[in-house]
C-alpha cells in the first residue's frame, strides 16, 4: 500500500508564488514508487484546491488552479482523516484518506505555525517544524533571544512596534544611534525574502528606514550592520535527537542586501521557476575547513535551541573585520527548495531527502503517541455547576 501524502502550498503569504515552485519541486521528485502525491493547493484567499494538474507549474503559469482543481477540505473520519472534495456534481470523487501531509509553504500565516497548528487539529502527522518552533523560526526577535539565553551567536538588537515609533521616535531614535550607532540595519520583526528591509548610513535615512519596515509589519528590529560581511548559509536535517549539518553554500548578492530579485529572480532562466536552487551561489563555500566546522557547529545547536525537525536552512553573517566572527543571523524553517541543493552537494539525491523528511514525520507521530493528548473524565455530570450556579471547584 502506497502512503498518501498531502502536499499543502501557496497560502496567505508574501511568498506564495514561491511557495509553488518549491511544492511543485518536491511533487516532482517524490518517490512516486511508495507515496501517492496530494497536491493541495491553498490560494491567496485561504480556498484549498486538489487535483493532479496541480502538480504542474504550467496551471499556475496559467492562474488557473481554480479550474484546474476543485476545491477540498478536511475531516476525520472513522480513524482516518480524510480530503473531501467539496464541488457537486457527475465528477465529484471519493473522499481521500491521508496518512501525512507535507506543508511547503513560506512565510508568515503558513510556516509561522499557522499550516501546521492546522494540521494538528485534524489529528495528522506532518513534516517538519512544530508549531512552536515554527512561530519562533518566524519571529526574529524571540528566535535571537533563545539563542542568547543559550550563547549562541548572534547580533544583539533592539526592537519596537509601529505603534511606539509613531509615539515615541525621537526617543527611540536617539537610543538607536546611542547604542547600536551606523551603519545599522532595519528589518521588519516577522517577515522574510528581504522584503521591508534597509541598511542605514546616517541619521538622514534613518526614519524612512522605519517607516518602511512598519509598513509591513507591526513590529521592527534594529540591529548593527556589518559592513565587511559574507554570507553562509547552512541546512540541518533530522530532529533534535539525531540531526547533521549539510555543506555550506555562499549565496552571492548584485547589491548591499541579497533582494528579493537575487534570491528568486535572477539566473532563473526562461522558466523562472527555479527558486532558490537558482541563486547565484559558491558551493561548496570557500571557507577554511575548521570555520566551516565551527559554523556546522553552531547549525546544529540553533537546530535544537528552538527544538526544529525536518529540513531547515540556517543562515550566517560573517563580520570580516573581525577575523570574520560568525553570527546567526535567521533560521528559515521550511526553506526555499526545501535547501535539495544543500543535500546533493552532502552526497544526498533529492528524493532520498523527501522520503527521510516523511519518515521524520512518522517517527514523531511514533514518540506522540505515547504522549496523552486527552483525559476521559466524568467531570460535566460529576461537578454541580449548571443552572443552578456552580458549586464545583472550577
Ligand atoms: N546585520 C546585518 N548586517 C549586514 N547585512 C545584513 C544584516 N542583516 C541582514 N543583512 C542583509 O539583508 C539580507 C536580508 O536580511 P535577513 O535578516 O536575512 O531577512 P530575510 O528574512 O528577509 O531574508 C541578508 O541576506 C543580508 O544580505
Ligand atoms: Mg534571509
Amino acid at each position: 500500500m502506497k502512503t498518501n501524502v498531502a502536499v499543502f502550498f501557496g497560502g496567505r503569504s508574501v511568498e506564495h508564488e514561491i511557495s509553488i515552485i518549491s511544492a511543485v519541486q518536491a511533487m516532482g521528485n517524490i518517490d512516486r514508487e511508495k507515496y501517492n502525491v496530494i497536491p493541495v493547493y491553498m490560494s491567496k484567499q485561504s480556498v484549498f484546491y486538489s487535483g493532479e494538474k496541480l502538480c504542474d507549474i504550467e496551471t499556475f503559469k496559467k492562474g488557473a488552479p481554480d479550474k484546474d482543481g476543485y476545491p477540498v477540505t478536511f475531516v476525520p473520519k472513522g480513524n482516518k482523516t480524510v480530503m473531501v472534495n467539496l464541488s457537486g456534481g457527475l465528477f465529484k470523487k471519493k473522499d481521500t484518506p491521508i496518512d501525512v501531509c507535507f506543508p511547503i509553504v513560506h512565510g508568515t500565516n503558513c510556516e509561522d505555525g499557522s499550516i501546521q497548528g492546522y494540521i494538528e487539529t485534524l489529528g495528522l502527522p506532518y513534516v517538519g517544524c512544530d508549531v512552536m518552533s515554527s512561530a519562533l523560526g518566524m519571529d526574529k526577535v524571540l528566535f535571537k533571544n533563545v539563542l542568547l539565553d543559550r550563547g549562541i551567536p548572534t547580533l544583539r538588537c533592539i526592537d519596537f512596534g509601529a505603534r511606539d515609533w509613531a509615539l515615541n521616535s525621537d526617543e527611540i531614535e536617539k537610543r538607536l544611534i546611542s547604542e547600536i550607532g551606523f551603519p545599522l540595519i532595519v528589518k521588519p520583526a516577522n517577515l522574510g525574502s528581504s522584503v521591508g528591509i534597509s541598511k542605514v548610513d546616517d541619521e538622514t535615512e534613518l526614519r524612512s528606514a522605519i517607516d518602511t519596515a512598519c509598513s509591513f509589519a507591526d513590529r521592527v528590529l534594529v540591529e548593527h550592520a556589518v559592513s565587511n560581511l559574507r554570507e553562509i548559509n547552512c541546512s540541518v536535517l533530522g530532529d533534535r535527537n539525531d540531526c547533521k549539518a549539510s555543506a555550506l553554500e555562499e549565496p552571492v548578492a548584485h547589491d548591499k542586501i541579497l533582494s528579493y530579485d537575487d534570491k528568486y529572480r535572477s539566473n532563473a532562466g526562461k522558466s523562472g521557476s527555479k527558486g532558490m536552487a537558482s541563486l547565484s551561489r559558491k558551493l561548496p563555500a570557500d571557507l577554511p575547513s575548521n570555520k566551516q566546522e565551527e559554523i556546522q557547529k553552531i547549525a546544529v545547536e540553533t537546530f535544537k535551541a528552538i527544538g526544529a525537525s525536518g529540513v531547515v536552512r540556517i543562515d550566517f553573517l560573517l563580520d570580516g573585520d573581525d577575523n570574520d566572527k560568525v553570527y546567526v543571523n535567521e533560521i528559515n524553517t521550511i526553506p526555499g527548495s526545501l535547501s535539495f541543493y544543500l543535500w546533493e552537494a552532502t552526497g544526498m539525491k533529492y528524493t532520498e531527502l523527501l522520503d527521510r523528511l516523511i519518515s521524520l514525520a512518522f517517527k514523531r507521530e511514533r514518540e506522540r503517541e505515547n504522549t496523552m493528548f486527552t483525559i476521559d473524565t466524568n467531570i460535566l455530570n460529576e461537578s454541580s455547576f449548571g443552572q443552578k450556579g456552580s458549586k464545583g471547584k472550577i
